[in-house]
Order: C-alpha cells, then sequence, then structure tokens
C-alpha cells in the first residue's frame, strides 16, 4: 500500500478560537431564535416562561453543549467518527445525528427561501395591506390540501429562490471550513447582530410597543405548573443551541488543540439566548404596535411560528411607519441567522462523508449536497410543501433531535461511563471546570428529563394526530421518517471505512494522543493498526 495514495486529507481548522465562537453562535442564532422562541416563549406563559427556559439552558443546554465539544474535541471528528473513536458500538449514534441533519437541511433551506424573498416583498409592500394571510398561503405558497394526496406541482416563486439558497450554501461549503464556513461567519454574524439591534430598537419606538412587551414579560406564573411548557422549554433549547445533532461535536473537532472549551461554550450559550431574548423583546413590541392599530389584545394577534414570521411581521410592515426598512431588516436578518445554521447542518453531513470515505471537500461537498438540494426542490418547492415541512420539523425534533440525546447521554454515560474521561478533557484547559455537578446533570438530570419528554410527546402524537393530518401522510413522513433515520443510521455504521478515511489513517490524531499522553482508543483498535495508522 503506497502511503501518498492512501493518506487521508489533512483535517481543516478554524482559523482561531474567535472564528469558532462566531460560527458557533453563527449555528446556534438561527431560525429557532426569531420566529421560533417569541412565540413559543408567549405561550408558556410569558415572563414566567424565562425560568423554565433558563433552567433547560443551564440543566440541560450548556451541559450538553459541553458534552458535544467534549467529544468533537477529544476525538477529533465527525459525530460517526467520534462516536466510533469513543466506542466502536456508538458509530450509528453519529450516523443517526447525520441522518437527522439531513432531514432539517433540506427543510431549513426553505424557509430561509421564504424569508429571502420577503426581504425584497417588504421593500415593495408586494403582499398588498390587509392580504397578507392570503399572499403568503395562497400567492406565495400556492398551498394546497393534503387530504387530496401529495402533490409534486412546482411553485416556481419558491423554487428558484430555494435553488438561490442552494446554490450559495454550497459554495461557502465548497470553500471549506477556514475560508468558507469561518469566513462567512466573520461576516454575517457581526452583519446580523447590526441589523437585530436597529430592528429592536426602531420596534421599540413604535406606538403600543410597550403593550407588547408587557404580554410578553408579564408572568403567568399558573403556567408553571403545566410539564408542557417545561417540555417546550427543553423541547426548545436543543435545537436553538445546535446540540445533538452532530454540528457541535463536528465544529469541535475543527478547533485547536490548546482550546478553553467551557469558556467557548459559555460565551456561545449566553450569545445565542441574549439573541433570543432580544428576538422576543423585537417581535413582541412590533405586535403590541399591530394590537393597538386594531385595537385588538396582543394575544389575538400572536400566533404561531410560520404565521407569526410570514404573515403577522408582513402585516405591521404595511402599517409601521418605515414599514419596508423594518421588514428588510427582519426578514434578512431571518435570511442570514438561517445561512449561517443552514451551513452548520450540511457540514454535519459533509463531514462525515468526508471522514468515512476519505474524501476531498469539494467531491464531498457535491455529492452530499447536490442531491439534497434536489430532494429540498422536489418536496418543499410544491404545493403540499408546508404540511410536509411542518410534520417532518414537529417529528424529527421530538423523536429524533430529542431521541439521540437520551439514547447518546444513556450509552455514554451508563453503558460506557465515558463521562469522567470526558470531563477530564474539558477539564485540561478549560478555565471553567466540569465535575460531579456537571456529570450529574449529563448523566442523570438529562435522561430523566428527555425520558419523559420523550414518552409524553410519543403518547401525545399517538393518541392525537398531528395537526389532524391523514395517517398515510404522518405514516410517511411523520412515523416512517423517524423510524427509517435509526434503521439506517445502523445500516451506515455497518459500511467498511475507507482505507484513506481518518479512521484508518490519521498521523494528527496519533500525534495528538501521544502529546496529550492519551491511551490509543482501545475499541478502535483494530482499525487503527499499524497497517491503517503506519503503512
Ligand atoms: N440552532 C439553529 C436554530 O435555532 C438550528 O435555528
Amino acid at each position: 500500500m503506497s502511503t501518498a495514495t492512501t493518506r487521508a486529507p489533512k483535517r481543516e481548522a478554524f482559523g482561531s478560537r474567535n472564528v469558532f465562537i462566531l460560527s458557533a453562535i453563527g449555528s446556534a442564532v438561527g431560525l429557532g431564535n426569531i420566529w421560533r422562541f417569541p412565540y413559543v416563549a408567549y405561550e408558556g406563559g410569558g415572563g414566567a416562561f424565562l425560568i423554565p427556559y433558563l433552567c433547560a439552558l443551564l440543566t440541560a443546554g450548556i451541559p450538553l453543549l459541553f458534552f458535544d465539544y467534549a467529544i468533537g474535541h477529544r476525538f477529533r471528528g465527525s459525530a460517526p467518527l467520534a462516536f466510533r473513536r469513543l466506542h466502536r458500538a456508538a458509530e450509528p449514534l453519529g450516523w443517526w445525528q447525520v441522518l437527522i441533519c439531513v432531514v432539517i437541511s433540506v427543510y431549513y433551506a426553505v424557509i430561509i427561501a421564504w424569508a429571502a424573498m420577503y426581504t425584497w416583498f417588504s421593500a415593495q409592500l408586494s403582499w398588498g395591506p390587509g392580504n397578507e394571510n392570503d399572499f403568503f398561503f395562497g400567492d406565495f405558497l400556492n398551498m394546497g390540501d393534503v387530504a387530496g394526496g401529495i402533490s409534486l406541482e412546482f411553485v416556481p416563486q419558491v423554487g428558484i429562490p430555494l435553488l438561490v439558497v442552494w446554490v450559495v450554501t454550497i459554495v461557502i461549503m465548497g470553500f471549506g471550513v477556514k475560508r468558507g464556513i469561518g469566513a462567512a461567519n466573520s461576516v454575517l454574524l457581526p452583519l446580523l447582530t447590526v441589523m437585530f439591534i436597529v430592528l429592536v430598537v426602531q420596534s421599540l419606538f413604535l406606538p403600543g410597543a410597550m403593550d407588547g412587551l408587557n404580554a410578553f414579560f408579564t408572568p403567568n406564573w399558573q403556567a408553571l405548573g403545566d410539564p408542557a411548557v417545561w417540555a417546550s422549554a427543553y423541547g426548545h433549547i436543543f435545537f436553538s443551541l445546535s446540540v445533538a445533532f452532530g454540528i457541535m461535536v463536528t465544529y469541535s473537532s475543527y478547533l485547536k488543540r490548546k482550546t478553553d472549551l467551557t469558556g467557548s461554550g459559555l460565551v456561545v450559550g449566553f450569545a445565542n439566548s441574549g439573541f433570543e431574548i432580544l428576538a422576543g423583546i423585537g417581535v413582541f413590541a412590533a405586535l403590541g404596535f399591530m394590537a393597538q392599530a386594531q385595537s385588538a389584545q396582543v394575544s389575538d394577534v400572536a400566533s404561531a411560528g410560520i404565521g407569526l414570521a410570514f404573515v403577522a411581521f408582513p402585516t405591521i410592515v404595511s402599517q409601521a411607519a418605515g414599514g419596508p426598512l423594518i421588514g428588510v431588516l427582519f426578514f434578512g436578518a431571518l435570511t442570514f441567522a438561517g445561512l449561517t445554521s443552514m451551513i452548520s447542518i450540511l457540514e454535519v453531513i459533509v463531514a462525515a462523508i468526508q471522514d468515512k470515505l476519505g474524501w476531498g471537500r469539494i467531491r464531498a461537498t457535491l455529492i452530499v449536497t447536490i442531491p439534497l438540494a434536489v430532494i429540498s426542490m422536489a418536496f418543499f418547492s410544491t404545493t403540499t410543501a408546508l404540511a410536509v415541512l411542518d410534520t417532518t420539523d414537529a417529528f424529527v425534533n421530538a423523536f429524533g433531535i430529542m431521541a439521540v440525546a437520551l439514547v447518546a447521554v444513556i450509552v455514554v454515560a451508563w453503558l460506557l461511563h465515558k463521562l469522567p474521561v470526558l470531563s477530564e478533557h474539558l477539564n485540561r484547559r478549560s478555565s471553567f471546570r466540569t465535575g460531579l455537578t456537571w456529570k450529574l446533570l449529563v448523566g442523570l438530570l438529562a435522561p430523566i428529563v428527555l425520558g419523559y419528554l420523550f414518552i409524553s410527546e410519543l403518547v401525545a402524537k399517538i393518541n392525537t394526530p398531528y395537526e389532524g393530518y391523514p395517517d398515510w401522510f404522518l405514516s410517511i413522513f411523520g412515523w416512517g421518517m423517524v423510524i427509517s433515520l435509526v434503521i439506517l443510521a445502523v445500516i451506515l455504521s455497518l459500511v467498511p471505512w475507507s482505507r484513506r478515511s481518518h479512521a484508518k489513517d490519521d498521523p494528527e490524531y496519533d500525534e495528538f494522543l501521544v502529546e496529550e499522553s492519551y491511551e490509543p482508543d482501545a475499541e478502535t483498535g483494530t482499525i487503527r493498526t499499524a497497517e491503517g495508522a503506519g503503512a
């Protein structure tokens, strides 16, 4: 075997810790923060929601963020490789996370495409004042009824921007970790932050803004007694922090060895929450204005996720002084926030394929992203897009992200007893030390809370068909999709690793183990034998 032809490409790296932090914040701050959080918070009791939210952040979000960082940085690989190095039998967990990203990426791109189009529509009030709802569901999405079967009728005003979103993302990904992902985040995140601050300040000056803030911040203490509110806080924090679906494992594998992991994690976690709360303030100030303009209550104008962003906001844009600017800032911020998260979701898949097959960046990027772009366009620029999107999103969150988080903590903490190894690795260079509290949060509290949430979601979704969609539809895009992710993950873990892959031949990893005085990974020793490591 000749070394020259079999050696895997050198592992990529972020230019600096700051670029990593920007990219991790770029991944975390996404559609979840801007259109999901404000409504989830409002529905979960307004100001009182901040209590379950902060509990979820401190007891599960940040501890699991550290858990992801520790796995990615200690085992220096994409999710499947890092889990495999942790223990050979854990590889399917990595593929499960990769497949979750496959599903999320195909619909996430669509919402970015909508946001990009609405940035343009806002500038010229394309919907026509008073027609915001019909414009979104009718003129723009051309929405059909799923009861009539799945329609693949192409909707060009969605399909074309969707294609543009994919092309932009593919180009960024093609440039790699440092020149593509790192550079894009270094530009887009500061831009997004400035746009967002201007938007929030402008919203606060709208007449009625204070009524909106009162509705958002006035605590409804009763809501704290409702387990569903706690469930939504925990459910939200994983998606929002990009935890448990491979992103942080992958990103931290690109970090230099001597990095303060927990310090970076705290910056990322609090920056994400800061953004989220700012989004809540901006959105509710604007809703306060809308309620006053319509002589209605804020609760009457606050509607759920997609509706809030694409119906209520355009209404505000139509009615407020300087509305088009508010619209451009809001939808522009949503587009940029979505893009920086989208590239992190795709990176999980590209990195996994690169590691497994030993492929270079461009080849892996094109072979992974082009089929995803085709699937995304085939399903989501059609008249049944909204129902498919809504269903896959709900199911992949509950039975994908939360389920894999639950299984991962049980496997790593209880079956493999690896939390001490991970904690020791975190503590080597970190400013904030992890100890017994972290192990209890990850190994005990997280499985209890996640287990409870998983079971309650399962019972709820079995008893009540999601959104009343027909059974055949939920069997394909809901249950069928989440079950096939698990089966496919096991199958992918059985596919042999290429002889050129990092699993077989990674001199940098060998060097890292020696310099850090770590034992070779016993479980993967068979794939990093003299033949693989030193040939
Ligand atoms: N963390 C990303 C979001 O909030 C995925 O949208």
